[in-house]
């Protein structure tokens, strides 16, 4: 029988406040972000997913708002993870061109940067939805993709990723080590690795990655403006490797220095390598051993990606480790809205948020939300980061009611 508490949490004894941001200007200058944005709207058919205002459900749980930035419309692909990979191929390949002025999109589409054919072929590894990403980015720029699984990885999630043209490749082991072997691989043929995740001497690119998940949160940022809410008091984003939960952390933090929501980082209980670093409190990333088994597809990591580990390390504030059910919960609830609330079709990844933050309001939880001052004036902003990226799963779930909360809840 399983024993473990629901949501497991600890303050980051380590948030620097405001003091040196070298690696908060390092990371997001500014210009990042509006370069990110510029190259995504080049994009034929893109635009800005939603941000839906759960107000009935605020109104029940008592917050004052629930903004979900909702990723399952992120262009057809059902996930925010296509805005790193792409912008990072792109910043790639501006790099080849050494010109002053840069390519527009469609001229890197035209193969003007290799007008005699020469190929170049871009790899990653993946738990699902950053291998989507950069094989759909690699196909709309005209260049070969080949994506590393690990052999738990769905039928659903690799057809996915066959299905923009990539070749894929199942490694055993976990998601770390489809990273390591898709490394492996590249040196050895001349391969171009666009890992979302980091390591010494490869710093570059996962920088990119990161920079191109800002698009969503300056998106979000606009949309609150239109809807007259001038800032999120909180902010609750999933973490794998953290890359997206240091975008999140580091372009809302650079855009309200002074005065920054809180920020909660939330991980399956069996892949907490995020939680586990804070916890050991030494300043570097920690490595979470074990199967990493967990429903939370994308957030199965083992490894943090040491670049954002640095910006968590000094601005995050609380570190949750949730069990499976607390995501199923969270599907659920997106997915019966009430009131004039709208439906959100989420994911196991993408629903953790929701569920971490439904759970953190029982009286269980009552010292964290006094910590972070989560009260009726709060407004959270969450992001859903994907929609049934497994859509079998996302039924038995959903529908038939897997990963039930238990009897004492
Ligand atoms: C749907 C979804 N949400 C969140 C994440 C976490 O992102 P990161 O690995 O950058 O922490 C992932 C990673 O693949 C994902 O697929």
């Amino acid at each position: 029988m399983n024993t473990s508490p629901t949501l497991q949490w600890i303050a980051n004894s380590l948030a620097k406040g405001t003091a040196d941001r070298k690696n908060l200007d390092n990371l997001f200058p500014a210009e990042a972000a509006d370069e990110a944005q510029r190259f995504h709207h080049q994009i034929p058919g893109f635009g800005a997913t939603p941000l839906r205002r759960l107000s009935a459900l605020a109104a029940k749980i008592g917050v004052k708002e629930i903004l979900v930035k909702d990723e399952s419309l992120r262009l057809g692909l059902n996930a925010f993870k296509v805005l790193g990979g792409s912008f990072a191929i792109y910043k790639h390949l501006q790099q080849h061109h050494k010109k002053e002025q840069p390519l527009s999109y469609d001229e890197i589409r035209s193969h003007k940067l290799y007008p005699n054919g020469e190929a170049m072929v871009f790899v990653a590894a993946t738990d699902g939805n950053h291998g989507i990403g950069v094989a759909w980015a690699a196909r709309e720029l005209g260049y070969q993709a080949i994506i590393y699984v690990h052999q738990h990885t769905s039928r659903a999630r690799i057809d996915a990723i066959t299905r923009q043209g990539a070749r894929v490749v199942v490694v055993s082991g976990t998601y770390d080590d489809a990273v390591r072997q898709a490394g492996a691989d590249a040196k050895t043929n001349g391969w171009q690795v666009i890992s979302d995740t980091s390591w010494e001497g490869y710093e570059e690119i996962p920088r990119w990655v990161m920079q191109g998940y800002t698009t969503m949160l300056a998106e979000a940022r606009q949309q609150m403006a239109a809807e007259g809410i001038r800032q999120p008091t909180h902010v609750f984003v999933q973490g794998g490797v953290g890359a997206l939960a240091a975008a999140t952390v580091g372009y809302f933090k650079q855009l309200y220095y002074d005065n920054p929501p809180r920020f909660v980082v939330v991980e399956p209980e069996t892949a907490a390598c995020l939680y586990s670093s804070c916890r050991l409190a030494d300043g570097q990333p920690h490595s979470f051993p074990g199967k990493l088994d967990t429903i939370m597809a994308g957030l199965a990591c083992g490894d943090p990606s040491p670049l954002a580990w640095n910006i968590l390390r000094d601005y995050a504030d609380i570190f949750v480790t949730c069990q499976d059910y607390v995501a199923a919960r969270g599907m659920r609830v997106y997915g019966a809205p009430i009131g004039d609330d709208a439906r959100v079709i989420s994911g196991e990844s993408g629903a953790v948020t929701l569920g971490a933050l439904l759970t953190m309001m029982q009286p269980a939880y009552t010292a964290l939300r006094q910590k972070i001052g989560l009260d009726k004036n709060a407004r959270v902003l969450i992001i859903s980061t994907e929609g049934d990226t497994d859509p079998e799963d996302y039924l038995k779930i959903v529908w038939d009611g897997r990963f039930p909360l238990p009897e004492n809840q």
